[in-house]
Parts: structure tokens; C-alpha cells; sequence
């Protein structure tokens, strides 16, 4: 059951996906059009993935990834950046599953692994950890109260586009790690939000599994037929996940791949530079359910305001 939702994300036959499906602008109910029964169905099925609990939840649906593991999996100064922010600071994850990664920065481990600006870290960043479904524990609970109020939250319950700006303010730092970049079949729009949320100077680091990668390093990693994430031109051709992000106003992009992996996981930090972010539009084009969904996007010549 678990392996087959897996399998169904990568080989199902690839759907088409609506402009109004998760992680679009939200359209007044009666200007939405109904979606075709398959779009509607791979939507169900994603959605019962984020309502899995318990033995339920798919093998390959991790949500309890540490700090530790968000450190080796993201571009190396992730942990440096965070590291370096003081209490005025906020950091933003999301899709934070358990939130294992934000308890983490809390604990007297991750001053001792970085006494580097110890003194300047004083009593942290103010964090905010951002899930569809809620998936915390008692050990959440228990930091949120004995840390001073406020200095943890988690929502829940929404997905990052269906937020405004000001519900959630900025940040200096986001990561996302298998969360909404990876699951998200509104790329352009999630991405734009990111960058409406950081500070200009602020930065937001994310990976993606099977893409084609930009890097001519990347070159030995294992590749296979289907990429989990697509982009494809108006004349067909493919345009790598680098190459679009590159393509962003006021955001300077850095990619690489992890050389340790086996699968192809690209990485990437993205950092705002100014106010006037614009983002080449995607269309989302197909969509397959699964941890993470498979997704292919067409490129068009628009922008996001
Ligand atoms: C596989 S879990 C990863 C959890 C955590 N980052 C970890 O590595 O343990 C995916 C997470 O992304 C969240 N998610 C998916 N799409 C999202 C979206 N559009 N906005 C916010 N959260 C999203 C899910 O609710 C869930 O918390």
C-alpha cells in the first residue's frame, strides 16, 4: 500500500492540472471551474497522504527529519546562516512536518556543535513552522511552553499561498526541506510568495530530488527516465529548475548537487535582493500524486506581478 502510493507518484499516467489546483491563487468558489474527474482524483490522493496518521502515513512520507539532517541535506551555510541570526531575527520552515528541525535549534546541542556567535545568537530567532496537517508532538508542546511565548509557532491547516504577507511578516531565513517546494503543483506561485515573505538580504534554501540537474558536477549522479519535477518551454524543450530560478528578478540563485548522493538532488539558495521580485510564470501542466507528487510545469513568457 505505502510502496504503491510511492510508485503511483512516479509512474502513474501524468495528469492535467488546473490552474485553480493546491497552491494557485484561491478563486471565488463560483469562478472556479470544476476540474476533470483524474485532476480531482490526484488531488484526493495527495490530500489523503497529508491526512495519513500512524501507521497509516506512507514510508516514504518523512516528517521527522532533525536539525542534523536539514543540515546535511540543504546547500552547507544553511546551518551558517542559521547560526549567525540574532533574536531580532525570524526564521521561517516550511512544510515542517513535526517541526523536529526548529526544537532542535533551541537545544543546548546546537550551541555547543556552533559556538560560533553563541553571544550574538542570545536567546535566538523568533521561528515559525508551517504544515498542512498538524503533525506535532509532545515534545513540541513542551518547548513551546518553556521557551519565552511566542519565540515558536506552528500553523497549520493552510498551505504557504493561502496566507497573506502580513499574517505571517518577514523573515530573514527560509528553508524547505521535501516540503512545499517539493509538493507544491503552483511552482511560480510559491516561489513568488517566498520571496514577498523574506527581508531583502534574506534568503531561503530548498532542494529537489530526480530533476535535471545544472551542474556539469552532477554529470555521474544517477539519472533516471522521469524527472520528479519538469520544466518544459513553449516549443517543448526542457529548462532546468536552475536556469527558471535564475530567471527571477531581485534574487541572486545558487545550485549545486549534493556529491554524497546517489539519487540526483539538487540544491539551492535563493536570496532576495530587492523589493521588485518578479517570477517567470509556470503553468502547471501535469500532476501524480505522491511523496514528493510528480509535477510537470510549462514555462510561459509572463511574470508574477
Ligand atoms: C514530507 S513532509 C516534510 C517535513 C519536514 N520538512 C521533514 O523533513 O521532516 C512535507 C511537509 O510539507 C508540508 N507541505 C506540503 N505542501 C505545502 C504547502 N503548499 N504549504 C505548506 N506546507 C506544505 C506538509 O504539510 C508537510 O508538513
Amino acid at each position: 500500500m505505502r510502496i504503491e502510493m510511492f510508485v503511483a507518484g512516479i509512474m502513474a499516467a501524468v495528469l492535467c492540472l488546473p490552474a485553480y489546483a493546491q497552491g494557485t491563487v484561491a478563486k471565488p468558489r463560483s469562478a472556479a471551474q470544476k476540474p476533470p474527474p483524474a485532476v480531482s482524483q490526484a488531488r484526493q490522493e495527495q490530500e489523503k497522504i497529508y491526512g495519513t496518521r500512524g501507521e497509516d502515513v506512507p514510508a516514504t512520507y518523512v516528517t521527522d527529519r532533525a536539525l542534523l539532517s536539514y543540515a546535511s541535506t540543504l546547500m552547507p551555510d544553511f546551518i551558517h546562516t542559521l547560526a549567525g541570526l540574532g533574536p531580532d531575527d525570524r526564521w521561517l520552515d516550511i512544510g515542517a512536518g513535526q517541526g523536529r528541525a526548529v526544537l532542535a535549534y533551541y537545544g543546548e546541542r546546537f550551541d555547543a556543535m556552533h559556538p560560533e556567535g553563541r553571544e550574538r545568537r542570545g536567546s535566538k530567532a523568533q521561528s515559525v513552522a508551517l504544515s498542512i496537517e498538524d503533525r506535532r508532538t509532545a515534545e513540541w508542546h513542551k518547548m513551546a511552553a518553556a521557551l519565552e511565548p511566542g519565540k515558536i509557532s506552528y500553523l497549520h491547516g493552510r498551505r504557504l499561498r493561502e496566507y497573506t504577507p502580513a499574517e505571517l511578516g518577514r523573515f530573514r531565513l527560509a528553508s524547505d526541506v521535501y516540503g512545499g517546494f517539493s509538493y507544491t503543483s503552483d511552482l511560480s506561485l510559491f516561489m513568488a510568495r517566498i520571496l514577498d515573505l523574506l527581508e531583502p538580504g534574506g534568503s531561503f534554501y530548498t532542494l529537489l530530488i530526480n530533476v535535471q540537474p545544472e551542474t556539469a558536477a552532477s554529470a555521474g549522479t544517477k539519472s533516471t527516465a522521469v524527472f520528479q519535477t519538469e520544466i518544459l518551454a513553449g516549443d517543448g524543450k526542457p529548462v532546468t529548475i536552475c536556469a527558471w530560478l535564475k530567471q527571477i528578478g531581485c534574487a541572486e540563485v545558487a545550485c549545486d548537487t549534493d556529491p554524497r548522493s546517489e539519487t540526483p538532488i539538487e540544491r539551492y539558495r535563493i536570496r532576495k535582493t530587492c523589493d521588485k521580485v518578479s517570477v517567470p510564470v509556470l503553468e502547471p501542466v501535469h500532476f501524480a500524486a505522491g511523496t514528493p507528487p510528480a509535477r510537470q510545469f510549462r514555462l510561459t513568457k509572463r511574470n508574477t506581478p
